[in-house]
Order: structure tokens, then sequence, then C-alpha cells
């Protein structure tokens, strides 16, 4: 799909259709300027639906109409805004999203979406563009009686005057994250049987060639070498190899300071659960236990156009978790990078067990500022539902500029505690830590783990288990992977 702007007068457009947005109002049709200059155009069309209860403007509500007076367009389409106070960007993302959605497949290929909203200009570009690309993507891959038919080629923002490139430069910003975020859902969206730790590692080595970005990928010696044991621990129940793909940025003139992003992604490409096995049900989910890790492949994608000035490093440590004859068992030691020893008490906690290497490598490679995303808990989605991710940090201020960045985006996360005395529940008798607490607090007790092997650095770590893999279709997203991450971390990246 194509993304431009349109800077004609709304009823010149000539479109396959205008989407509009409109909004609800206590007495008859709404008295917004914008709706009252259209209504006017259309010779009280809108007033006229208001009226007969057609529309009410109701979120993310839909009417449709054919040859509408005094319109150059086709059709016009009502996307409902909702109460105006409450309209912001998120609102203005989901209704493009909703628009394009219900266009797409009713023999549309091309519309024109007409933001509002008392925000900005490059903010409303912004938004709509983005709940476009994040609407259009389709986890069909595999079906093989799609219709040709079910496509947007062409999508336009209507803007009231296209003054200078300050919109042009909000639209490529917004393409590149919404298509990055696109691309995270495409590789999340594989099974894992086509997508095992190597192939993660081919997709982002095509990837880094495309966009000119270093890479490297250490294998089980160099892993070994490294004396990374929690990692190889996890990988070795499986007769597919583990990857750590490593993937640098850095910016053409020297930086000011010596910040260093490193973003580390769990990426387990199958998670059984390893000998401690899950139950069948809902098992065939684990295929996104990569999600964190494709998240940050795909940020890095977006920073190769978008060119920060700070280098950012992506740490992604990929392997399967499978109950093979070489597994490792419940009460297994392994011995982590950073020389800290591990008790396996259950080896359904892999997600902790690699991150941990792969953090220890982050830091002795110099990143100042660590963020990690992964699929960690269960217990978070008990916690959060799947509305926000689980934010958890060993440094405020450094969570703050990452939270500004996610409300910024329309990503909702939530602070959540990280206190000594959930340390308590993290005591082994053979070794310094066990890899799982008690039942109670488990995404707390998980991210207590994790700030083992961040310490000193300034780190956030993202759960995301709940938030990765939308349960249900919305109006402006289909059901299936969801790219959450990586819009809120590009911009973090970008402001750093
Ligand atoms: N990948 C899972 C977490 C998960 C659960 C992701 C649901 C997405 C949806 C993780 O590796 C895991 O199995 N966690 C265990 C930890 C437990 C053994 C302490 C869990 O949450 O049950
Ligand atoms: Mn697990
Ligand atoms: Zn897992």
């Amino acid at each position: 799909m194509k993304l431009t702007l349109n800077s004609q007068p709304k009823e010149t457009i000539a479109t396959e259709a205008l989407a509009v947005v409109v909004f609800e109002s206590a007495n008859g049709a709404p008295a917004d300027e914008p709706f009252r200059r259209l209504d006017a155009q259309t010779g009280g069309l809108l007033s006229e639906l208001y009226a007969s209860g057609e529309t009410t403007g109701k979120a993310l509500d839909t009417v449709l109409l054919h040859h509408p007076t005094g319109l150059a367009a086709k059709r016009l389409l009502l996307v409902g805004g909702g109460k105006v106070e409450k309209f912001d960007a998120a609102q203005l993302r989901k209704a493009a999203g909703t628009a394009l959605r219900y266009l797409k497949g009713r023999g549309v290929h091309e519309f024109v979406f007409a933001p509002s909203g008392g925000f900005s200009p490059e903010a409303q570009v912004a938004a709509a563009a983005e709940g476009m690309l994040a609407a259009d993507f389709e986890p069909d891959s595999y079906k093989t009686d799609k219709k040709d038919d079910k496509r947007i080629d062409q999508a336009s923002v209507a803007v009231s005057d296209n003054n200078g490139p300050k919109l042009e430069a909000a639209l490529r910003r917004a393409v590149i994250a919404g298509e990055c975020q696109n691309f995270a859902r495409g590789l999340v969206n594989e099974p894992a049987n086509r997508l095992a730790p190597k192939d993660l590692a081919a997709r982002a080595q095509q990837m880094a060639a495309e966009k000119g970005l270093e890479i490297e990928i250490l294998d089980e010696q160099r892993m070994r070498a490294l004396g990374m044991g929690a990692l190889l621990g996890v990988a070795q129940g499986s007769a597919e190899p583990p990857a750590l793909i490593l993937l640098r940025y850095r910016p053409s003139s020297p930086p000011s300071s010596d910040v260093h992003l490193g973003l580390v992604g769990k990426a387990v490409t199958f998670d059984t659960g390893g000998i401690s096995i899950k139950p069948a049900e809902g098992m065939e989910k684990m295929k996104y236990d990569m999600a964190g890790g494709a998240a940050m492949i795909a940020v890095m994608r977006a920073l190769a156009d978008l060119k920060p000035s700070v280098p950012v490093s992506a740490f992604i440590p990929s392997v399967e978790n499978m109950p093979g004859s070489r597994a490792q068992r419940p009460g297994d030691v392994q011995t982590t990078m950073s020389g800290k020893t591990v008790e396996v008490i259950n080896t359904d906690a892999e997600g902790r067990l690699i991150l941990a290497d792969a953090m220890t490598y982050a830091r002795q490679q110099g990143c100042t500022h660590l963020v990690d995303a992964a699929t960690l808990t269960g217990a978070i989605v008990v916690a959060l539902g799947h509305y926000n991710v689980g934010a958890f940090t060993n440094d405020q201020t450094w969570l703050e500029r990452l939270l500004a960045s996610a409300r910024e985006c329309g990503e909702k996360m939530w602070p959540m505690p990280l206190d000594d005395d959930y340390k308590e529940q993290l005591k082994s008798i053979i070794a310094d830590l066990p890899n799982v607490g008690t039942r109670w607090g488990g995404a707390i007790t998980a991210a207590m783990f994790l700030k083992e092997f961040a310490d000193p650095t300034p780190w956030v770590h993202l759960d995301i288990a709940g938030t990765a893999w939308l349960e249900e279709a919305k109006p402006y997203m289909a059901k299936g992977p969801s790219g959450i991450a990586v819009r809120t971390l590009i911009d973090l990246a970008m402001k750093m």
C-alpha cells in the first residue's frame, strides 16, 4: 500500500472513497466546523443521517454512502470518532484503521482519509498513516484461496494545506515505523516449522544487508566460548541450533556523549515448556514467544532509515525450547556468562535464562541503557490483561522516558513494582539463584531475576506476553500478532 498526502479541498477530491471522522453529540448533529462545512457541501446529508439515527458518531461506528451529493468522491465513509473531547491520537489511529479495514474487500482499492482532532497536523498525519498501515496487515500468509481483490493499493491523508516539508517528514517517519511494526508481525506470525532460530537469523541477515546494518550471528561454539551456560542450557533440548543475533547501528557523525542504547529481545521460536512441558491446549500459540526478538529486529530496521544520533545495538537470543533427550532437567544448575549460577527449577521459565546471558553480553559490549522486550510470563496477563504491557525498571528516570514515548505512540504500558522484598522469593540452596519464585507475583519475580543481570545499568523490562498477540479481531486490526513495542522503541531511540 502506498501512502501519500492530498492537499486538495475535500469536496474536489476524485477518489473511490472519502473517509471522514464524525463525532458524538448530545443533541442532534455535531456543531464542529469541519462537520458543518461538509454538511453544507453535501446539502445536509450528514445532519439528515444524524436526525434519522443512522449515525450517532459513536466510536468506530461506520456508515457508507454511495454517490454523495456535492462531492467528487464516489463514496463517503463516516467513521465514528466518539466524544470529541476524548478524541486523541490513539482514537485517530483506530478510526483511520477502521476506515481501511471497512473499505478493503468492498471493491475499493484507493481512498482518502481526512483526519481531525485538536492536535497538530503533523501528529494527525502520523497517527492516520500508522493506523492505516497497522490495519492493512493480514495474518493469512498460508491461505491458498486468497482473494486478490481484497487489497488497498493506495491511501492518502487529506491535509488542509501541505505547507513545506513538515507533513511529508511526519508521513515518512510514520510509514517507516508502521511498515517495521508490520515487519515484526510478519515474523511473529510465522509458524515454528518455518521459523527456527536459524531462519530468524537469516531473516535478520537479509534485512541488515538491505538496510546496510552491521550484523553478526553467534553460534553455539561462540556462545560456549563466552560462557553463556544459561542460554545453551535452554537450547540443548532441541535439534535446532540456537543463534544469538547481533545488530549494530552506528551514527555517521561521532555521538556527543557515550550513550549507547542496547535492545534485548526474547526470541524463543517455540516454547513447549521443555521437560516442564506445557498443557496441549493453546500450545500452538507459543510460536509467538519470539515477539520480543522480532520487535527488536524491526526497530533496528526502522533506525537504519531514520538514523538516530546515538549508537544502538540489538541482542536477540534465539532458541527453541524443546523436551528432547538432551534437554536440561529441573534441578540442573547452569553457569551464566556473568558467573552467577542458576538452579533450573522449571524449564518453562526459559525466557529469563536466555535473556540473562544476552543482557550480560549487552553490558559487556558497552551499552549504557538497556531495554528488553519479552513474552515472559503468563502472570503479566493475569495482572494486566491484554491491554497494557508490564514495564519494570531499576531506574525510574529511564522508565519515565520510555513511558513518554509509549504514550505518544499509543502503546499502553503500565509501571510494575520491583523492590527488594520480591527478592526473598528467589532463593536456592544449591546455586546463586533459582529460575522461578513462588506462585505469587510471577511477573515481578521474573523481572527480579532479570534485574540481577542488568544492575547497575539503567534498564527497562517490557513483559509483552499479554499484548503481543491480539486474541480477537478489532475493527482496526486483524487478530494475531500486534507488533507491540516497535513504535515506542523507535521513538525512544530517536529522542535519545
Ligand atoms: N512464554 C511463556 C510465557 C507466556 C505465557 C507467553 C502466555 C505468552 C502467553 C514463558 O516462557 C513461560 O512459560 N512462563 C512461565 C513461567 C513459570 C514457569 C514460572 C509461566 O508464565 O507460566
Ligand atoms: Mn516458557
Ligand atoms: Zn517462553
